[in-house]
């Protein structure tokens, strides 16, 4: 149900929006006129955006009898008593007659007469709840009846075990503790839950009210649980190395360098300056090397400024590492040792014993369209051209010699109608417009069908029909894709006919024709192209080469024999860059990098062809470099895909506590915020007219 939990009362979601701000206000009010008369001046808030459902902040002060109200109730919940008891410790501790206090959020009271109701309590992390009866003191009893529901509370009573009792927990979202309740002997409400804000299970709050998503959203919560122990079994594991990784922090304050991805600035007050924020701690972990740090880690906060999708956010977390004196051989058995631990602990699931698959960039890409590709489901793909007729070709692609690939996808249900009309649908709909308007031709559909002529293979000749047969193997009802691409060698993350046959392949599961693939598939993509085509959406390096760094330009190449085409055959280069890959998602990404400043250097002006204003950008680096580095290299995890793909959660925003939306906004604190006049001339910008 998508509710509209927020109602606009006099006194609802508008306090708790004002609460922190009323309570500064309210003390500098009453510091300045010192409670003679009454409060009357009226102030203005500052400016804030005004989101659709946001109730609009209170404009007036509150006359002095209800701060006295407001402050009265305050006081009661500044000084409430210490839990002697969590909900844990109850079951396990307390006995019949003992008095305990407990924290927690009061439930729905039921009244079963003037003087005896019911109420649970829920415990602080929301997984369990116990009831409390309370009829003995008249005191506690009304001011029991004045709390509403969902307010947090403090609670003495005296433990007595409940009658019939089976002394079994009963299980249900929130754990009923059915062997025990608690007679009320006081209570102190530490704050109201407002009546106007509807929460029930099925309640779905916007993005607005980020907290009460996380409140009442106990999948959320856990996430957060479950990233916070994925931390401590990273750190327990990295620090348990001999020798030890150290965790160190590094400037958040950076400086705007051509690493590759765009970044954030942030101006100061000296004119004309700036910083930027790391889009990566790279270039500090390398220094580290330099200065003697044998091993370095960090969850690191990276901030990019690039189109989002449900695995990218503007700012995210990395598990960053880096090794001195090692090979990226030595990094990835480090990190298969953390994600072994990491799935044993957390998921009592251990990764297949042995090293992790590797595939080369090249196979990745010949055989599933993608350099992250999700092995587990099969639909491989197999270059055709050479088999084809040349007017089939030609129906396809509008390309001279174009490559020509094909995957099948079985369909269990072996029905030539149901795939036809499955695969139909599919390209009609806005997800199958992009891959129809390929201007290279878009994809050539058959359904493979023993009763038909060449089994629905016509358009192929009786030859190629055979040919195709023997090769793709197909069943009576699996579809045939074709598709043409430019005859060049494979740059970027991902094929046309790849992208295709991932979404074909979660279309069909969506659709019940295919079963979804189970477990986790760990893989390493390793021998990228050292450097590959600028892409004009991505900043790059800035070079005149028309080249880019595949991964950063701080990655070395391979071996001796990729050292020498440098110079004569750079594109040709292969990196000694690896990316961990599971079920279709790049977890991480790292590299061997170039220790030796000259090389850097070389690869800087010489190959990459960069300005010397850029080149000077990595002074610091190359001067380290330069200061007797050791070889070196390593990889950062993307922490919050981790999390994610653990949880099998879509998004990395169920990961994370506060998350941006697409657009790169944070809708509840109503971030990027404009910039006044007065802010602008802080910083001695202008805005363009
Ligand atoms: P790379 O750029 O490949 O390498 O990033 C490493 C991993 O970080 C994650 N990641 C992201 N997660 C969420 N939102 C984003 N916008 C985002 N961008 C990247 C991915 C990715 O695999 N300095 C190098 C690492 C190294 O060479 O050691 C780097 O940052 O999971």
């Amino acid at each position: 149900m998508l509710a509209a939990p927020l109602r606009r009362g006099s006194f609802g979601l508008q306090t708790i929006a004002l609460a922190r701000r009323s309570y500064i206000e309210i003390a500098n009010l009453l510091h300045e006129r010192q409670l003679r008369g009454k409060i009357s001046q009226s102030r203005t808030l500052p400016n804030r955006r005004n989101y659709h459902s946001r109730p609009p902040l209170r404009q007036q002060c509150r006359s002095i009898e209800e701060v006295s109200t407001v402050l009265g109730q305050y006081k009661s919940s500044v000084e409430f008593p210490s839990a002697t008891h969590s909900f844990t410790d109850l079951l396990q501790n307390a006995n019949s007659g003992d008095t305990v206090i407990i924290h927690g959020y009061l439930g729905h009271r039921a009244d079963l007469s003037k003087k005896l109701s019911f109420v649970r309590i829920t415990d602080t992390t929301m997984r369990q709840n116990i009831q409390i009866i309370s009829s003995a003191k008249e005191n506690a009893h009304q001011k029991l009846k004045s709390i509403s529901a969902n307010s947090p509370v403090a609670i003495r009573g005296t433990i007595q075990t409940k009658k019939g009792s089976t002394g079994e927990k009963e299980r249900s979202d929130i754990e009923k503790i059915d062997s025990l309740e608690i007679q009320l002997e006081d209570i102190w409400p530490l704050n109201e839950f407002p009546k106007d804000i509807i929460m029930t299970p099925e309640t779905v709050f916007p993005a607005e009210y980020r907290y009460l998503q996380l409140r009442s959203d106990r999948s959320l919560r856990e996430a957060l649980q479950f990233r916070s122990n994925a931390r401590r079994i990273c750190r327990e594991e990295l620090e348990n190395c001999s020798p030890p990784f150290a965790e160190i922090e590094t400037p958040l304050l950076f400086k705007s360098t051509p690493e590759g991805a765009r970044e954030f600035l942030v101006p100061t007050r000296r004119k004309g300056f700036a910083y930027a924020l790391p889009q990566s701690p790279q270039q500090y972990k390398q220094i580290l090397m330099a200065s003697g740090i044998p091993r370095y880690y960090q969850f690191a906060r990276c901030f990019r400024d690039e189109d989002l999708r449900a695995d990218r956010q503007p700012e995210f977390t990395q598990l960053d590492l880096e090794m001195s004196f090692a090979t990226g051989e030595d990094v990835m058995t480090i990190i298969e040792r953390v994600i072994r631990k990491l799935w044993s602990t957390l998921l009592d699931e251990t990764p297949a014993s042995g090293p992790f698959k590797r595939l080369s960039y090249q196979d990745a890409m010949s055989r599933f369209g993608s350099d992250k590709p999700d092995t587990r489901f099969g639909m491989e793909i197999t270059r055709l051209d050479y088999v084809l007729p040349i007017d089939l070709v030609q129906k396809i692609s509008p390309l001279t010699s174009p490559i020509v690939e094909a995957f099948k996808l079985p369909c269990e249900e072996n029905d030539p109608a149901k795939t036809l009309d499955f695969i139909t649908r599919f390209l009609d709909s806005p997800a199958g417009a992009a891959f129809n308007n390929n201007p290279d031709g878009g994809p050539g559909i058959f359904v493979y069908d023993a009763k038909k002529p060449l089994h629905g293979l016509m358009p192929f000749g009786f030859e190629a029909a055979e040919r195709v047969e023997e090769i793709l193997e197909p069943d009576h009802g699996d579809l045939i894709v074709l598709q043409a691409r430019k005859n060049v060698p494979f740059a970027g993350g991902s094929t046309p006919l790849g992208d295709l046959r991932k979404a074909l392949h979660w279309e069909a599961v969506k659709s019940d024709i295919k079963d979804a693939p189970t477990g986790f598939d760990f893989l390493w993509i390793v021998d990228f192209p050292l450097f590959s085509p600028t892409n004009e959406n991505e900043p790059g390096q800035g070079g005149a080469a028309g080249l880019s760094s595949t991964h950063h330009p701080f990655t070395a190449p391979k071996s001796a024999a990729d050292v020498d085409l440098l110079l004569t055959d750079p594109a040709a280069a292969v990196a000694d860059h690896y990316d961990l890959v599971v079920n279709g998602v790049e977890l991480g990404g790292g590299s061997r990098r170039i220790h030796d400043a000259r090389v850097q250097e070389i690869v800087f002006r010489e190959i990459l062809q960069m300005p010397a204003s850029r080149i000077a950008d990595f002074s610091h680096l190359l001067e380290a470099l330069r200061a007797g580095c050791p070889p070196h290299a390593g990889i950062a995890l993307g922490f919050d895909r981790l999390i994610a793909v653990m949880l099998g959660k879509e998004s990395v925003r169920d990961v994370i506590a506060f998350p941006k939306t697409g657009k790169g906004e944070d809708v509840m604190v109503g971030s990027p915020s404009e910039m006044s006049e007065e802010l602008l001339a802080t910083y001695h910008l202008r805005l363009r007219q």
